[in-house]
């Protein structure tokens, strides 16, 4: 049986960011991993570039039952302190648009900086081992935790569960985390992948799945929550950045509406060609404001004239035209666990501090990173959550 202060379920972001700050506070912290790599998300974020912070994450940016949860976590540890950090250690990195913050290089180089930390700071890893039972120790005090794994048993005064969600299972995602909340009588909210895109209806596929491949800057609003950026329509759905924004907003059943051409005004361009005696069939003209492919399909779904612009009734223009701003989809669900980049949901925010992240009616068990009910928008906003909350706990236990 060994014996530490603090052990560390996940040595993934939260994890090491945690292990980090406790163990310089001279705590024996101890990270254990069923993996046999640290930091796996981390390495193929951002396509392998990391998107490790947003220049403006603020409270705003995050899905939780609680909207006001993260803010303790979140001004106590900025994106600016972690950007210090990556100073510190000389990771060259760049900004990109929306206030994305990338590495230049390799993403090894974060996994290298927290573990160089976690090493300088004392702080130790037990890896490849898989986690059994947790569990109170056979003491008659009973406080503490004893974890058991394949490789022997641990106990310790603080137990931090860093597990991450469910997004990714090959890379070793596990429900884990949701089950030792359940455990210690702590409510979990409803759980579903999330920033993963939109998967069609069968009937939705027949219609659209000729425009796979295609790409068009647009807005999607999502329950009364818009994002504008590259919809990428794929055989199975609808996907690119805009898709995924959306998606982490998205319930079974909800619509989403599209804006095909967000900031124009499709019914006066139209009219003003006809000002000027243009003859050319809508489809044709469409197919200047949106690509080919695009304009076509839709027209031939939504649009049957055939004549000439100046023949075309107004009336059944402006309808045509508010439809493209306005394009409601009610897609069939998102796409899975297998792609998302997060797990929406998780442990319930009203059971844990926001200040330290330990469970109030469990002193000594916290939770941090993506196990929370805490979900980020894409665009480096989920990582900012992962060192704020590792942060704020390792300052605590
Ligand atoms: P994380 O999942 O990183 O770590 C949990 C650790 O616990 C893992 O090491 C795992 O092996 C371990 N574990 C799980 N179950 C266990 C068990 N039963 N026993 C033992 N160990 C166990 N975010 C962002 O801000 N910018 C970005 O660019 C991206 N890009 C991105 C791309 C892709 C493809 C994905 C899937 C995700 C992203 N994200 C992202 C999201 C980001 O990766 C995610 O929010 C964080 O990695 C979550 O960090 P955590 O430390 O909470 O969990």
């Amino acid at each position: 049986m060994e014996r530490v202060d603090i052990l560390i379920l996940g040595a993934g972001g939260a994890g090491m960011m945690c292990a980090i700050q406790a163990a310089r506070r001279g705590r024996d912290v101890l990270l254990i991993d069923h993996s046999t790599k640290i930091g796996g998300k981390i390495l193929i974020s951002g396509g392998g570039r990391c998107n490790f912070t947003n220049v403006g994450a603020g409270p705003a940016n995050y899905v939780s039952e609680n909207p006001h949860f993260t803010k303790s976590a979140l001004s106590r540890f900025p994106p600016a302190a972690f950007i210090e950090m990556m100073r510190d250690h000389e990771i060259p990195f760049h900004e990109r648009k929306h206030g994305q913050l990338f590495c230049d290089g390799s993403a090894q180089a974060i996994v290298d900086l927290l573990k160089s930390e976690c090493d300088q700071a004392g702080a130790r890893f037990r890896l490849g081992y898989k986690i059994e039972r947790v569990s109170r120790p056979d003491r008659p005090d009973s406080t503490g935790f004893k974890v058991d794994t394949d490789h022997g048993a641990f106990e310790c005064e603080s137990l931090v569960v860093a597990t991450g969600g469910l997004s990714l299972p090959k890379l070793g995602a596990t429900g884990i985390g949701y089950d030792i909340a359940r455990q210690f009588g702590l409510k979990v909210t409803e759980t579903a992948p999330a920033l993963d895109g939109f998967t069609f209806t069968p009937e939705q596929e027949v219609l659209f799945r000729e425009l796979a491949g295609l790409s068009v800057n647009c807005s999607i609003t999502c329950n009364g929550i818009s994002f504008r950026e590259n919809l990428l329509f794929t055989h199975a759905g609808l996907s690119g950045p805009v898709a995924l924004q959306a998606s982490l907003h998205w319930k079974k059943g909800d619509e989403i509406k599209i804006d095909l051409l967000p900031g124009n005004d499709l019914f006066q361009w139209f009219l003003a060609k006809k000002k000027t005696g243009n003859r050319s069939v809508v489809k044709n003209l469409l197919g200047e404001m949106l690509p080919n492919r695009l304009a076509s399909r839709l027209c031939d779904l939504y649009f049957h004239s055939l004549l000439p612009l100046p023949q075309v009734s107004e009336r059944e223009l402006e309808a045509f035209c508010n439809l493209l701003h306005a394009w409601v989809l009610k897609p069939s669900g998102t796409v899975g666990y297998q792609k998302a980049e997060v797990t929406r949901g998780g442990v319930d925010t009203s059971e844990l501090s926001s200040k330290t992240m330990e469970a109030r009616k469990v002193p000594g068990l916290y939770f941090i990173g993506e196990v929370v009910d805490v979900t980020g928008w894409l665009g480096g906003y989920n990582f900012q959550w992962v060192w704020s909350s590792g942060w704020a706990a390792g300052q605590a236990v």
